[in-house]
């Protein structure tokens, strides 16, 4: 399922966990392949050429999602706003079943889904062709020696600014202050400009797991707002 380049770059977080329903298995075998972007991939496009995500919904704007977990927040998105069309990214198989269970559900065509890592999509994403970005409750890394392992690093931020248009929206939450204090550090340094951060979401947030998960461990979220 993963394709990460092994000469390139790692990828530390989980790819499996427990095994999937069978009903999980076949949204994976029915829905994946047409839902899938075709050029992300090393083995599909080793010159790493540009692709257009805007052809993948027909000219409408594009937002991006990295690390859309069980694709609760992803598909409220796109429900919401069908005029848009949104791409996710997430490695993890369990979390791309749930993602396409929700599609069904939901019955929302304006999606696309990169089962894999957000570093290889940006690789081929044109400057300047993402109009919002989200990132929910990225793997916090908690030991000092794994924080350059978070995705508030110059490895993803930079190559994440370049793909972003001018003007356009990237969201943080978290629930870990010591990954909102490298959020506030390293936006700025990437070239995005901090707009609003504290206690109080979006107003058309939508909760994720991990988020439900904090908040009935006593942990209080943080919203971030950048602009490119
Ligand atoms: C703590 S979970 C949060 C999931 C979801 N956003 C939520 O709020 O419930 C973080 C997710 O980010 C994914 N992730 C980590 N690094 C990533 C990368 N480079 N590209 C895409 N997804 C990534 C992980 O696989 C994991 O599922």
């Amino acid at each position: 399922m993963s394709d990460l380049h092994p000469e390139r770059r790692n990828f530390y977080g989980r790819i499996h966990g427990k095994t999937l329903r069978q009903s999980q298995k076949g949204y994976l075998a029915e829905d994946l392949d047409s839902l899938r972007p075709r050029g992300i991939t090393w083995d599909e496009n080793p010159d790493r050429t540009p692709l257009d995500p805007t052809a993948l919904f027909g000219g409408k704007e594009v937002w991006l999602e990295v690390g859309f977990g069980g694709g609760e927040h992803m598909v409220a998105m796109a429900a919401a706003n069908r005029d848009i069309g949104i791409i996710g990214c997430e490695p993890y198989v369990n979390g791309v079943a749930m993602l396409l269970g929700k599609i069904r559900a939901a019955e929302v065509t304006n999606v696309a889904v990169h089962p894999g890592d957000a570093r290889d999509l940006m690789d081929v994403l044109p400057d300047a062709s993402i109009a919002k970005a989200f990132l929910n409750y990225p793997d916090p890394w908690p030991k000092a020696r794994h924080h350059r392992r978070r995705f508030v690093t110059p490895d993803h931020l930079i190559p994440l600014h370049r793909v972003m248009k001018p003007g356009a929206e990237f969201r943080v939450a978290s629930d870990i202050p010591d990954y909102i204090r490298q959020t506030l550090e390293e936006g700025p340094k990437a070239g995005f400009t901090l707009v609003h951060e504290g206690p109080d979401a979006w107003d058309n947030w939508h909760s994720t797991r991990y988020e439900q998960k904090a908040l009935r461990e006593g942990r209080a979220p943080h919203y971030v707002t950048f602009r490119r």
